[in-house]
């Protein structure tokens, strides 16, 4: 299959998005030592998470006296410690895709949801039309802005329930602890379902699309680029 390379993602995107995955996993990991210490959420009556799956974690250690003791300052240390990298990666990525004016590629405008419904259509497999060949489609529009805009969420609620004496403005203009602090919390559970859906949507689109993030070149075939060409 001829074809040839193409420039997709710049190096700094490159680098921001691999720098983010393991500061997040931190984040988040830190952040579920220190839920432990305080489980708050239910569903129904049972507890979200079951001592099971904090065993299963390793959130919870086996102590010397045989009971399971949690991590809360470590979680605390770790949290605190990566809250600056995520907060300067996310910031700088946002001001170089506004800089840059990679932004076009990435917001959503008054086509998105029309075309975003179009590529869930055809990734179900109902609908047979070939996808707009552009870098991002309605679908990845709204995900990619959607997760940069909960980042900015879970940074804003982070600070209010960091230091609610200092930010008592902030806290209660969000609503107050309990509120900043379900918001924090449910966020996280939507980077985790970001993620898988994320996943499987690179598994999905092939080792070509995945390269392109490490490599920054995506390889097209010379039928795909003719196919295409007039196409925005
Ligand atoms: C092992 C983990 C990950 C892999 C393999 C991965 C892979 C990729 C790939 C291949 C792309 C380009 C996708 C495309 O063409 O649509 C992409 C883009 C993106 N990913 Fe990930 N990703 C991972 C983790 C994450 C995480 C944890 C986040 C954030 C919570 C994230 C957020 C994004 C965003 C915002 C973009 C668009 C970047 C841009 O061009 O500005 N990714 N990812």
């Amino acid at each position: 299959m001829p074809g040839s390379l193409h420039k997709k993602h710049p190096l700094a995107i490159r680098w921001f998005h691999w720098i983010n995955f393991p500061v997040l996993f931190m984040m988040i990991w830190s952040g579920l030592l220190i839920y432990w210490a305080s489980d708050v959420y239910f569903v129904g009556s049972h507890k979200l998470f079951p001592q099971s799956f904090y065993q299963a974690m390793h959130i919870v250690e086996k102590g010397d006296d045989g009971k399971f003791h949690g991590r809360l300052a470590l979680g605390m240390g770790w949290h605190f410690s990566f809250m600056w990298l995520f907060a300067v990666n996310g910031a700088l990525y946002v001001l170089y895709t506004a800089i840059s004016g990679e932004w076009r590629y990435l917001l959503p405008g008054r086509q998105t949801l029309n075309e975003a419904l179009q590529v869930v259509l055809h990734d179900l497999k109902i609908r047979k039309q070939r996808l707009p060949k552009r870098k991002f489609n309605g679908a990845q529009q709204i995900a990619y802005t959607s997760v940069v805009t909960m980042g900015f969420g879970s940074l804003l609620t982070g600070i209010a329930i960091y230091k609610p004496a200092q930010f008592a403005w902030l806290t209660s203009l969000l609503g107050g602890y309990q509120v900043c602090r379900f918001i924090h919390f449910w966020l996280t559970m939507g980077y985790c379902a970001f993620f898988v859906i994320h996943i499987l949507q690179v598994i999905r689109a092939g080792w070509n699309n995945f390269r392109a993030m490490i490599t920054g070149y995506e390889l097209i075939a010379d039928e795909t680029l003719a196919a295409t060409e007039g196409q925005e």
